[in-house]
């Protein structure tokens, strides 16, 4: 085994100098650590979801994407408990109800945001835990963040389930039906700039990471 193999981990250092990891023969936990740790960076959806007696449910998912523009989607990824096999809250709430919001995270939200990611028994709400505050969006039951500068009120068009053991996925699918921006954002073109935002993604392990430092590239014509 090279210097940098990991126990568990099936791997073969080519005469390029790389190493390939044969997921069939090694743990799903250790393909997912490699994965998340060069999927990077990853920005984070804060989902609020209501379950079938309006009880809200807050969690972070970093699997999380626009899948979409016209009609307007985003998706994101709740796995089954890597521990227990059990499904996430979120997940359960989002096919039960058809409805979502996803709250942009940000540089001051982050800790409360992590918090939020608990584990708590079913039907107690994460916004009390973390001290967020809960404030009613116009086309969905589930809450918008108020706390957040971002909420995105979506409608589920679709949810597909990838296996069904510990660490099994499901993509969940999103319409957009509003998009909630505080003005403050915005710079005098009507944008929003990162600066603005200070939204934070995920990289591998425990790391997260800020988003102030951009660069630009033309598009090609
Ligand atoms: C920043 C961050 C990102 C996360 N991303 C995911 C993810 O993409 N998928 C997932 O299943 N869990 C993810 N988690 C863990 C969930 O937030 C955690 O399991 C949470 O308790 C799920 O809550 P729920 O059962 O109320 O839905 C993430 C946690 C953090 C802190």
């Amino acid at each position: 085994m090279s210097e940098n193999s990991v126990a568990g981990e099936s791997q073969t250092t080519t005469s390029q100098g790389t190493i390939e990891i044969d997921s069939a023969a090694t743990p799903w936990q250790e393909i997912y650590r490699r994965l998340v740790e060069v999927v990077v960076p990853r920005p984070i959806a804060l989902v609020s979801t209501v379950d079938e007696e309006g009880r809200s449910n807050l969690a972070p998912f970093s699997f999380f994407t626009v899948v979409s523009s016209n009609p307007p989607c985003l998706a994101f990824a709740p796995q089954r408990s890597g521990r227990t096999g059990e499904l996430k809250d979120t997940l359960l709430n989002a096919r039960a109800t058809g409805e979502f919001v996803v709250a942009v995270v940000t540089e001051e939200l982050a800790a409360r945001v992590n918090s939020a990611s608990a584990s708590l028994p079913r039907g107690t709400s994460e916004f009390e835990h973390a001290g967020l505050t809960p404030a009613r969006a116009k086309h969905v039951k589930a809450p918008l963040v108020a706390e957040s500068p971002v909420n995105i009120e979506c409608r589920v068009v679709e949810v597909r389930t990838y296996g069904d053991g510990p660490g099994a996925g499901s993509l969940v699918v999103g319409e957009v039906m509003a998009v909630h921006l505080l003005r403050e954002l915005l710079d005098e073109g009507g944008h929003v700039t990162a600066e603005h935002l200070r939204a934070v993604g995920r990289m591998g392990g425990d790391l997260w990471v800020r988003t102030r430092e951009t660069f630009g590239l033309p598009r090609p014509g």
